[in-house]
């Protein structure tokens, strides 16, 4: 069942009933100031960092789930009738209900008795404030009276203390009205020196910024008495809950309508220029931003460059072709969902709550896979940041924090495979730039600006740290857990409530991870190349040796068989091996053994994706064990806490089954890796969003595996690696069209019944009109290739460099 439509033409996602089957949400803002907005207009606001600059407050774990954003509330003076344009939080029936999510910004139209009202929320770009159009059409015979109302609650600004340290915060809660501006300042009497603020461009009727004087202690966000009684009640909050409200009436003749321009924003300002007089905040910084958004030809602006913005993210790779589903996902909706990721990391989703993890090691080098062709500067940024977390001895911390850029102490290191990723995300930015000259940079170590070493130090540390920490079979260690953070085998816990990644009770030099073995040999020979690239020939020859050494090692401690092992516990036990009574084999190891080529002469590598798809596979996609575990393993840690068929223990963690399609076109299989692609990709579980549940548009870190009661039902959406892994496997892997280190590579693994696409790609600055043509129906190798008209030796493009637009024919075959 559907619950909306894909907008092509208009990048939208567009929803025709607020009851989907979860919130269906959209993210706002691009640079500093963030919003996360639902379907029925839930969510909230933050600058840089959800957890530390929380601006508006919401309430996870929620009864109703999703209530608490920007409302607006519209009041019918002839009736009292009142309602929301979301539905939500009022739930008064709709005659007309739409939501159209699109690149960074979010429409939401509700229509009753004759009224219409449409909520136009985005961030401006270069811009710290959420911008609000409200439009309110009377769509009757007759005049109508009628008010809005807007509400937006306050958090506390540190949303973890928001939701703690009541002792203390029902008391601080300050602010200041002017004119038609609502200013937020608590704490700013002391330490901070921020405020945030709600303004609207008329002139109000009345004003509430007491939380209970606009709802009422006994009511809720569905009758808040203010607008019960249509009226507000200018209440001025002290201590309590703060939030901002405006009245504005207005008389609206048969087909009239008028336009409103709410904006929330957020002003830091120098220690001395925090007050224009005496407990008098500085308001000029606000009413500076006010003034940008003053008409609506302002806020039309503002909403082109936007477009213009996204336009330009999204050219740098454009597919054509017959299948509208996958122009969809590779033209719009997975790189968007890759510049989403790369804003949020892990942190504010509807299931991440802003307060946990910061940025990760791991994930955020594995989110720039899906991001670099798009904003490579940010992404070079973005590589320095990461690696100033790393210690001397290569390895680092598991995450750190956005607005320091400090490791996370608490979490600390000790994730074996980390390093190792710092390779990868730096081998994708010199690959799709060419610039070298970032490995030259001067990075920390532990954020320490007296402790430093180039880029490239710190990449060898990285490729070394695995070297220097093998175990017993020469496979590497797999300390606190590799790409699996649920595979905790040195942990040991017993105790409820421990962390499991933290916790480390067994000194933890015995147990070995096959998985980074399978990323060591195919992250490795990038290392390699770079030192090659830097006339280090030596090194390279040394890095080469060790791959190869780990290459045979895998073969013969890390196969079982029929497919490769997972790992090797703390007592020299193998998992993931039909030895084991449960969990015997395991997706990742397979995924990323074969993408790293081993096993593939031998025709191991064969074997093991046979063995997938026999054991493995679903409708839903690929499960990420079998059997489930079915009791909790001291051994083995977080994986088996999950009841059967979730998360790690036997759901299907969409991140990995990328690895599975890349892995199938290392063997040529062109047709099983589109098949995988699509069981996964989002725009094709449309017809079953009763079933999927999350949002059509962007993919989900989990949906349940086929142990479990609740089989193809997803969670997580938005911010999982998954979203940067599938891009990978379609654009680079399946489509083919892939960044090298001496030009752009066309190698397509496409399903044979396919007869060609037309890509084009921005790379290094010129722009190629690339037509694949599959005349034979083949699905891989490249038969011929011309550029311009001529003929090219192999299948890399070498970058032509003229700024200018290349025509390239591919012929399969
Ligand atoms: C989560 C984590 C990621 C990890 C994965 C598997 O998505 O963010 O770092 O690799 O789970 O445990
Ligand atoms: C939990 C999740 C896992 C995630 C980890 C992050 O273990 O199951 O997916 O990677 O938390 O800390």
């Amino acid at each position: 069942m559907k619950f909306g439509a894909f907008d092509d033409q208009r990048k939208e996602y567009v929803i025709n009933t607020p009851q989907t089957p979860y919130p269906w949400i959209n993210y706002l803002g691009n640079e500093q100031f963030f919003g996360l907005i639902s379907n029925t207009a839930g969510g909230y606001t933050f600058y840089r960092d959800a957890r530390l600059r929380r601006l508006t407050r919401y309430r996870y774990n929620n009864i109703p789930l999703d209530t608490g954003g920007r409302y607006y509330y519209l009041r019918d003076h002839d009736n009292g009738d009142f309602w929301t344009p979301g539905w939500m939080p009022v739930k008064r029936e709709l005659d007309f209900y739409e939501c159209r999510h699109g690149l960074g910004y979010t429409s939401i139209t509700g229509e009753r008795g004759g009224i219409s009202v449409t909520q136009l929320a985005f961030i401006p770009l270069g811009y710290n404030g959420e911008v609000h159009r409200l439009t309110v059409k009377n769509t009757s015979n007759e005049t109508k009276k009628v008010s809005l109302f807007s509400f937006a609650e306050f958090c506390l600004w540190n949303a973890q203390d928001d939701m703690t340290n009541f002792q203390r915060n029902l008391s601080t809660g300050e602010v200041e009205v002017l004119d038609s501006v609502i200013y937020h300042k608590t704490e700013y009497r002391e330490r901070r020196n921020h405020y945030a603020f709600y303004s609207v461009n008329r002139d109000i009727d009345g004003f509430d910024t007491d939380r209970e004087s606009f709802v009422g202690l006994y009511n809720g966000l569905h009758e808040p008495q203010v607008v019960v009684a249509g009226r507000a009640s200018n209440s001025v909050a002290s201590g309590w809950s703060p939030i901002g409200s405006h009245e504005v009436t207005m008389k609206l003749a048969p087909g009239e309508e008028q336009s409103m321009i709410f904006v929330l924003g957020y002003v830091e300002l120098p220690e001395e220029e925090k007050w224009e007089a005496p407990s008098v905040i500085n308001k000029k910084p606000a009413l500076e931003m006010i003034d940008k958004f003053a008409t609506d030809a302002d806020v039309d602006r503002a909403l082109a460059e936007l477009a213009t913005y996204w336009d330009g993210l999204l050219s740098k790779y454009q597919i054509q072709s017959g299948d509208d589903k996958l122009n969809r996902m590779v033209n719009i909706w997975n790189p968007y969902q890759c510049m989403v990721t790369f804003n949020m990391s892990r942190s504010a989703s509807y299931f991440e709550s802003g307060i946990g993890r910061g940025m990760g090691f791991r994930d955020s080098n594995q989110d720039l896979l899906g991001f670099v062709h798009q904003i490579p500067e940010r992404a070079r940024e973005r590589i320095l940041d990461i690696a100033a977390t790393q210690f001397e001895d290569g390895s680092a911390y598991h995450q750190y924090q956005p607005l320091t850029k400090k490791g996370n102490n608490e979490v600390g290191s000790g994730f074996n495979d980390d390093p190792l990723w710092l390779v990868s995300g730096t081998a994708a930015y010199i690959k799709e730039t060419g610039d070298l000259s970032i490995l030259d940079e001067q990075v920390p170590f532990d954020s320490n600006p007296d402790n430093t070493a180039t880029l490239f130090e710190h990449l060898r540390r990285s490729f070394y740290h695995v070297v220097h920490n093998l175990g017993p079979h020469g496979l590497p260690l797999i300390g606190r857990a590799d790409w699996n953070d649920c595979l905790n085998l040195n942990c040991f816990s017993k105790e409820p409530g421990e962390s499991f990644q933290t916790t480390a009770n067994i000194e933890g030099r015995v147990a070995e991870s096959v998985f980074i073995a399978g990323l060591f040999v195919f992250v490795g020979p990038d290392f390699a190349e770079i030192c090659r690239m830097r006339g280090l020939d030596a090194d390279a020859t040394d890095a080469l040796d060790w791959i190869e050494k780990m290459r045979k090692t895998t073969l013969e401690h890390g196969f079982d068989g029929d497919w490769f092992l997972r790992a090797y516990d703390h007592y020299g036990e193998k998992i993931g091996s039909k030895e084991n009574a449960e969990g015997q084999i395991f997706i990742e190891p397979q995924g990323m053994c074969v993408m790293a080529g081993i096993g593939v002469e031998e025709g191991l590598a064969a074997k093991a994706l046979t063995s997938v798809e026999e054991r493995l596979d679903t409708k839903y996609g690929i499960v990420l064990q079998q059997p489930p575990y079915s009791k909790y393993y001291l051994n083995l840690g977080e994986i088996s806490s999950y009841p059967p068929g979730y998360k790690e223990n036997a759901g299907i963690f969409c991140h990995n089954n990328p690895w599975i399609m890349i892995a199938e076109t290392v063997l040529g299989h062109g047709d099983r890796a589109f098949e995988v692609y699509s069981k996964i990709a989002p725009a094709y579980l449309e017809e079953i969003s009763e079933v999927h549940r999350m949002e059509p548009y962007v993919y989900s870190q989990m949906i349940a595996g086929k142990d479990a009661v609740r089989h193809g039902e997803a969670k997580n959406s938005w911010l999982t690696g998954t979203a940067a892994w599938n891009y990978v496997a379609i654009t680079q892997a399946i489509l083919g069209i892939q960044a090298d280190f001496r030009g752009l590579k066309v190698d397509p693994c496409i399903p044979s019944a396919w007869d060609g696409y037309e890509i084009t790609r921005v790379f290094r600055g010129d722009t190629y009109v690339i037509r694949v043509s599959n005349p034979n129906h083949v699905e891989k190798g490249v038969a011929r290739i011309t550029v311009d008209g001529q003929p090219i030796q192999g299948n890399v493009i070498a970058p032509v460099g003229d700024g200018g637009v290349h025509q390239v024919e591919v012929v399969l075959g």
